[in-house]
């Protein structure tokens, strides 16, 4: 993401008309000085919603919404900070200053751009003029795509034959490697300087980021006998699937007031949603859920409604989606689940019922904390005290994963409620959880717990009886592993300090400013400086052989899920020392307060 320039940011609001960027989206009247409207944030018959050019800011006395005009675009139009910026300032005839000392805008990205808009308009074309186009036409129809969203979509077709693409571009060195990078072709076995098209014979789905640029695309067969039945663009320097959510951008630009987002497997379940004027949904394209989605997810609604299949794949991809939505929950975020019948996807649904019973099962979705409690309930012998202990122990897994203290609560409450034990008990349960660090082996200790299920008459073993010295390991494993991890300049300052206060975390700490400071040290030349101190260094060596093997996004994760897990154990331990410190009920009294108020300090530094 380019760096606005920070004058030009603080300049622009004075430079734009107010009145003339909000009456394009919203019809204003004079009124006096100001100017007024129905609210677009909110329900209304009379105008609340007031502008006030001569302080560049708008105000409702309705719902208490306002700000300038950079907050009512990012409301308005769905938009984060710098796009905002960017609309602002183009509506205005005004070109963006960036900050020249950041980095400068890789030309490369520029052609991978337009590359990849010229490769989506060929598709489009082909869709109306390749002498194969009946078969796609006829495909589309069977699927009941009508015309106006084939376009809405920019559905394409990539004809038959090996080397369109190729072809085409083959005469220019530069665009062929573009291609390549682009993953729109592949290398032939074997052979040099010889590649052949990806996707060929396939009804075309280009992807969009946010801003509506192509980033890449997927392809459907157009038969059922030929697989893979989906192909999707590899990641490239454009296309990261775990970070981007497919029909954001159409979503973003066809809904008035998104709510609830709702979140979908497939390409056809966001197309056939929008056919039927159900427009606020994404799909995550067969992936799992990431915490990057949620990120983004959050910033567009309030309320994200996860909506998978009803069947076995479907229920794991929804309780994955629930693991990964624990962390990211903070005060005003809803996330709910819908479980479709079973063998219904919303595709099916929405073109077998109506559009109006489609919603009511999105209003109706579960909680996020119900479907835990009925996931974890039916996963073990629940009217058993061997039961009612798995329930506890795995409950308190999860629970730990949540940051957001209110919602923690909520849900501890909730466990003792399901389970008919005291808080404190339930409490315990959780500080036992954080000390033996199953969180982070969670789908193995749930693997386990199955084969418990099966023959209940052992209590599941722990994969790991360790301590906070464990979570270093991780930690420490994760960073040798991929040192790129810590490298992230946004957050790589922000990690090095939690690392720092951590009680005998000098070690970590002195990894991660070695793989800050260089970004592709080899394992060897990281654990180079240790040489001399032969325990450390064979410690060392043995963390460098990761295990279980993870992938540099899952290593990621890790990391950051270990990193909260000891600050989380530090912060109990302390908290708990000081409590008994507390010699009267008042010090007693003082000491809760402390507590809790940097607790609430805590999250809110988090959220800014
Ligand atoms: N997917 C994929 N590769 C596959 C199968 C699926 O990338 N081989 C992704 C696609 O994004 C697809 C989504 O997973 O849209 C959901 O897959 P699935 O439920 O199998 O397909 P549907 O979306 O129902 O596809 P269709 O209705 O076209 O059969
Ligand atoms: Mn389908």
């Amino acid at each position: 993401m380019p760096f606005v320039d920070r004058d030009f940011i603080n300049d622009l609001p004075n430079r734009v008309d107010i009145v003339g960027l909000i009456n394009k989206r919203v019809a204003l009247k004079k009124a006096g000085k100001d100017y007024k409207a129905c609210c677009p944030f909110h329900e209304e018959k009379t105008p609340s919603f007031t502008v006030v050019p001569t302080k560049q800011i708008y105000h409702c006395f309705g719902c208490g919404e306002s700000g300038g005009i950079i907050d009512f675009i990012m409301k308005y139009d769905h938009l984060a900070f710098v796009e905002a910026i960017e609309t602002v300032a183009g509506e205005s005839g005004i070109s963006v200053v960036y900050d020249q000392t950041a980095k400068p805008v890789d030309m490369r990205f520029k052609r991978y751009n337009k590359l990849m808009e010229e490769l989506s308009s060929f598709y489009q074309e082909q869709l109306k003029t390749s002498a194969a186009k009946k078969k796609v036409v006829d495909y589309a129809k069977n699927r009941g795509v009508s015309g106006s969203i084939a376009k809405r979509f920019e559905l394409g077709f990539a004809p038959p034959g090996w080397t369109n693409l190729f072809d085409a571009y083959k005469d220019s060195e530069e665009s062929t490697q573009d291609l390549l990078k682009m993953g729109m072709i592949v290398p032939k076995k074997d052979k040099k300087d010889d590649y052949y098209d990806r996707f060929r014979d396939r009804l075309m789905f280009p992807i969009h980021n946010t801003k509506g640029s192509v980033i890449g695309f997927g392809g459907r067969v157009l038969s059922s006998k030929d697989n893979p039945k989906y192909l999707n663009s590899p990641e490239t320097p454009l296309f990261s699937k775990s970070k981007e959510l497919y029909g954001l951008y159409h979503c973003r630009k066809y809904s008035r007031k998104i709510d609830a987002i709702i979140v979908v497997e497939g390409y056809m379940d966001v197309i056939a949603l929008h056919q039927q004027g159900i427009t606020n949904v994404v799909a995550t394209l067969g992936t799992a859920t990431t915490s990057s989605h949620l990120q983004v997810l959050s910033r567009t609604a309030e309320t994200i409604v996860f909506c998978f299949d009803g069947d076995k794949a479907g229920r794991d991809a929804a309780w994955k989606a629930l693991q990964t939505s624990l962390p990211a929950i903070t005060a005003g975020l809803v996330i709910k689940f819908l479980l479709l019948p079973e063998g219904e996807d919303p595709d099916t649904l929405i073109n077998s019922e109506s559009a109006k019973a489609f919603n009511k099962r999105v209003d109706e979705a579960q909680t996020l904390s119900n479907f835990l409690f009925e996931h974890i309930k039916a996963e073990v012998p629940f009217n058993t005290i061997e039961g009612k202990t798995l329930f506890l122990e795995k409950s308190a897994a999860l629970v730990n994963l949540v940051s957001y203290p209110i919602y923690q609560q909520q849900l501890i409450e909730g466990i003792a409620q399901t389970i008919g034990q005291n808080i404190t008990q339930v409490e315990k349960a959780i500080e036992q959880n954080i000390a033996n660090n199953t969180q982070h082996y969670y789908a193995n200790a749930l693997e386990q717990a199955e084969i418990v299920n099966q023959s209940f008459q052992t209590k599941p073993k722990r994969t790991s009886p360790s301590s906070i010295k464990s979570l270093m390991s991780r930690m420490i494993s994760c960073v040798i592993n991929y040192p790129s991890l810590v490298n992230d300049p946004e957050t790589s300052s922000v990690i090095e300090e939690r690392a720092r206060k951590l009680p005998k975390s000098d070690v970590l700490v002195e990894l991660i400013r070695h793989a800050q400071v260089e970004s592709d040290l080899s394992k060897e030349a990281l654990l180079l400086p240790y040489k001399s101190k032969e325990r450390v260094y064979n410690r060392l060596k043995e963390l460098s052989v990761m295990e279980p093997f993870l992938s540099e996004y899952e290593a990621k994760e890790e990391f950051g899920y270990t990193l909260t897990a000891a600050e989380k154990f530090y912060e109990r331990k302390s908290t708990k020392a000081s409590i008994l410190s507390a010699k009267t009920h008042d010090e007693e009294k003082a000491v809760m307060q402390d507590i809790m108020k940097s607790k609430v300090s805590a999250t809110r530094q988090k959220k800014s």
